[in-house]
């Protein structure tokens, strides 16, 4: 292993219909799968020293598919929660939300407010959860924060700066990711994390989510620890 340890990684988790399609399954087969996925990258950041770990969980625009797997991804999120509580409070794991949650079914609002709450104290990975997540969406809403602002007349227009803005949006306080992997080969952003993502580095991998390795996690700290990040310089 290389010792460029990427702080944060961003994952857009895709390919879990395929996976179960492939197999003649139902598509939420495939979410099924892909929960074992998450506890491999999980174990992976721990034992790498990544202190960040962000997951495309479920988009806005992913309201559009059938309720039968909307309701079965939501039921998903709130076992997941239920399972992973006590490790992730043993483990040292502190579990943060990004997306509009006040669009989630109330009971998954509940869970992930206690597991914060029961987590808050730990500082070894930062496990970020995208939930209703829209890159457009949070940056609409931090410059309707800043509109309210300003003609409140506690912000003018100079003090909006890039870090002002992104004191703003869910993600304030914490570094921007280092290296974002796709898998299932699609070669895009898919609205996450527009703002952040600026400069970060791509690693697309054509394995479905569920199949994604420990291995496929490491390979891909590799490619990272390869890269030349110049920031626009030379
Ligand atoms: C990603 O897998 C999981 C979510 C978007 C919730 P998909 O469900 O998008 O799987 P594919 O892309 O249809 O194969
Ligand atoms: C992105 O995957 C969203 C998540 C992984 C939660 P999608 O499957 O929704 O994205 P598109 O439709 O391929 O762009
Ligand atoms: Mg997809």
């Amino acid at each position: 292993m290389s010792a460029v340890v990427p702080k944060h990684v961003a994952i857009i988790m895709d390919g879990n219909g395929r996976w179960a399609q492939e197999r003649g399954l139902p598509r939420i087969a495939g979410h099924e799968a892909g929960s074992k996925s998450i506890e491999r990258c999980v174990q992976a950041c721990l034992d790498t020293g990544v202190q960040y770990l962000t997951l495309y969980a479920f988009s806005s625009e992913n309201w559009k598919r059938p309720a039968l797997e909307v309701n079965a991804l939501m039921l998903l999120l709130e076992n997941f929660l239920n399972q992973k509580r006590d490790e992730m409070v043993r483990e040292g794991i502190r579990l943060h939300h990004i997306g509009r949650i006040q669009e989630l079914p109330s009971v998954c609002q509940r869970k992930l407010r206690e597991v914060m709450d029961a987590t808050a104290a730990n500082t070894k990975l930062h496990f970020v959860l995208a939930l209703s997540y829209s890159g457009r969406a949070e940056i609409v809403d931090a410059v309707k924060s800043l509109v309210r602002d300003t003609a409140a007349g506690t912000v003018s227009e100079a003090d909006i700066t890039p870090e002002l803005i992104a004191s703003r949006l869910n993600t304030a306080g914490m570094p921007d990711p280092d290296l974002l992997i796709r898998t299932s080969g699609e070669m895009r952003i898919s609205n996450f994390l527009l703002w952040q993502l600026s400069y970060t580095e791509i690693h697309v991998t054509k394995k479905f989510w569920p199949d994604f390795q420990r291995e496929d996690f490491l390979a891909a700290l590799e490619d990272y620890a390869g890269r030349s990040r110049r920031f626009g310089g030379v």
